[in-house]
């Protein structure tokens, strides 16, 4: 009795891993967060497998809908977008799942953030320039133990993720310490066939996020980076000596 919680990726079929391809294929049951994995990769899983969405359940509704099937020996998969370890709330249905006595398996997926990066054909943690990266969010209905002003004071790579419908407040917090024309990346529907990118000052970021009314499915990515040629890192720098190279 096992449930296989798979990341399904951002939303290109292309960009699953080959191990969430072969487990919707062979999936009796995908059970799938329907407002953020589309239907190009629901379309994966065989004719006869139960497709059951997920948006509008609350976690009594849905972890019954697993627990059942996979008690009754169907081949059952929880697909959520992106990896699963982010903003993936599994922690409470692994919890439910656990003490229904059915055995949980994960596979990571491509995050967003992931291809926020191949898109701009950049690195996050550019040598010289940026070596952190800060995955956050705005508070909403869930709050936040961290303060976003203050995660914005290391003027890291910065990942606001659940934000377009707060990101005024955003954008308020995040001037505080981030420069005015700090770039940031403002990513719609990344690997959707509606995919759009654009990159603006942080003093644009909630105005062109209204202009283009986006509401849901935005990545934003405030870096440093995205305004600066590439430095130079010290892995293949003639000067740097390490364990592969003496
Ligand atoms: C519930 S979180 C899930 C994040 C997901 N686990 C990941 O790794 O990307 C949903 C938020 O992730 C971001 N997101 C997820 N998929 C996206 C995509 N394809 N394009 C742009 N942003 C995306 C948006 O900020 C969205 O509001």
């Amino acid at each position: 009795m096992k449930v296989y919680i798979v990341g399904a990726g951002p939303g290109d079929p292309e960009l699953l891993t080959v191990r969430a391809m072969r487990l919707i294929q062979q999936a009796d049951v995908l059970v799938y967060a329907d407002s953020l994995v589309p239907p190009a990769i629901v379309a994966l899983a065989r004719p006869d497998c139960t497709r059951i969405p997920t948006k509008s359940l609350t976690l009594e509704e849905l972890i019954p809908l697993m627990v059942d099937r996979a008690r009754a020996g169907q081949h059952v998969v929880r697909l959520q977008s992106g990896d699963v370890s982010i903003y993936g709330a599994i922690a409470e249905q692994i919890q439910a799942l656990h003490q229904a006595g059915v055995a949980v398996e994960i596979v990571p997926g491509i995050g967003s953030l992931q291809l926020a990066a191949a898109r701009l054909l950049t690195e996050w943690t550019l040598p010289g320039v940026v070596q952190t990266v800060i995955l956050t969010r705005t508070p909403g209905a869930t709050p936040m133990p961290e303060n976003l002003a203050d995660l914005a004071a290391h003027r890291a790579t910065l990942a606001l993720y659940l934000s377009a419908r707060l990101v005024d407040k955003a954008q308020a917090e995040l001037q505080k310490h981030y420069t005015s024309d700090t770039p940031v990346a403002i990513c719609h529907r990344l690997g959707w066939p509606q995919e759009r990118i654009w990159l603006a000052p942080l003093t644009e970021m909630a105005a062109l996020t209204h202009r283009e009314n986006l509401t849901r499915t935005t990545l934003y990515v405030v870096s440093p980076v995205l305004g600066v040629q590439a430095g130079r890192s010290c892995l293949y720098h003639p000067q740097h000596r390490h364990l592969f190279r003496p």
